[in-house]
């Protein structure tokens, strides 16, 4: 049996598919990765504890937030491609979908009544106050510069974990309760290298769920995989539904 009929027949199979997403499935629409081979991965450019933590906030507030608003900026030009469609659809047949991805393209092409997808990194279209936690959702379209909160004074960030930060811990504990109840997980396009994000997959197969990878490169997970499909999702997604 191929590696296609085969990830299929999991599919067709699972009663409590968890499909988890990194950056590689929004790499077809055009936004950048974070690691992995393409010349356009942003930690290979730029440094991330400058960029994506606390203290590079606190040392530079003006960086940061332009940085992120030029992630924001080209979000506003791009659309969810095949993958994120054919997750859409697994959704709409009852699979959960966790992602570390900050872009909400998974958002914009869920079904009606399945919107719940556990962001686990957040949301870039949304700044916060780490201070008081006031909250305000971004027009991607029209950008706001970096500005104090109107509560308490702190300058707003985006909505998103750096380094260092915890995850929201409901958010979390609805992930693992997740994975701990799969009977299939389908992880597209992330290197496995951010805890604990990643630990979702080995908790998984864990608990005896079938693991499929799709993937372009070698992941640390490659040894608990049953079936692992190195293609660009938006090309073998829409193969497998
Ligand atoms: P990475 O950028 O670390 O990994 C993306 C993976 O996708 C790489 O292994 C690529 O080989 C693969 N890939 C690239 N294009 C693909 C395609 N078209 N089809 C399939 N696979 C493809 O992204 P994540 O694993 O999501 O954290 O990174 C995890 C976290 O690290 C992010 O959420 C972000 C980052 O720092 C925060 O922002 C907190």
């Amino acid at each position: 049996m191929d590696e296609r009929t085969a990830a299929r027949d999991i599919l067709a199979a699972a009663r409590r598919l968890v499909v988890f997403t990194g950056a590689g499935v929004s790499a077809d629409s055009g936004v950048p990765t974070f690691r992995g081979a393409s010349a356009d991965a942003l930690w290979g450019k730029y440094d991330p504890y400058q960029l994506a933590s606390p203290q590079g906030f606190a040392a530079d507030p003006k960086l940061v937030y332009d940085w992120y608003n030029w992630r924001r900026s080209q979000l506003a030009a791009i659309h969810p491609n095949p993958a994120h469609n054919a997750i859409a659809t697994l959704q709409a047949r009852g699979a959960a979908v966790i992602t570390q991805n900050v872009d909400g393209l998974h958002e914009r092409v869920a079904p009606p009544g399945c919107m719940t997808i556990l962001r686990l990194h957040g949301k870039i279209a949304a700044d916060r106050c780490s201070v008081c936690e006031y909250a305000e959702q971004i027009d991607l379209h029209n950008l706001p510069a970096l500005r104090p909160c109107p509560r308490c004074g702190e300058y707003l960030r985006p909505a998103v974990v750096w380094f260092g930060e915890s995850l929201d811990p409901a958010v979390w504990r609805a992930a693992e309760t997740a994975c701990k109840n799969a009977d299939a997980m389908l992880v597209v396009g992330t290197s496995g290298e951010v805890y604990p994000a990643a630990g979702l997959v080995r908790l998984a197969a864990r608990n005896r769920a079938k693991i499929i990878l799709i993937n372009l490169e070698a992941s640390p997970f490659d040894d608990l995989v049953d079936v692992a499909l190195n293609r660009r999702a938006a090309d073998i997604m829409p193969q497998l539904i």
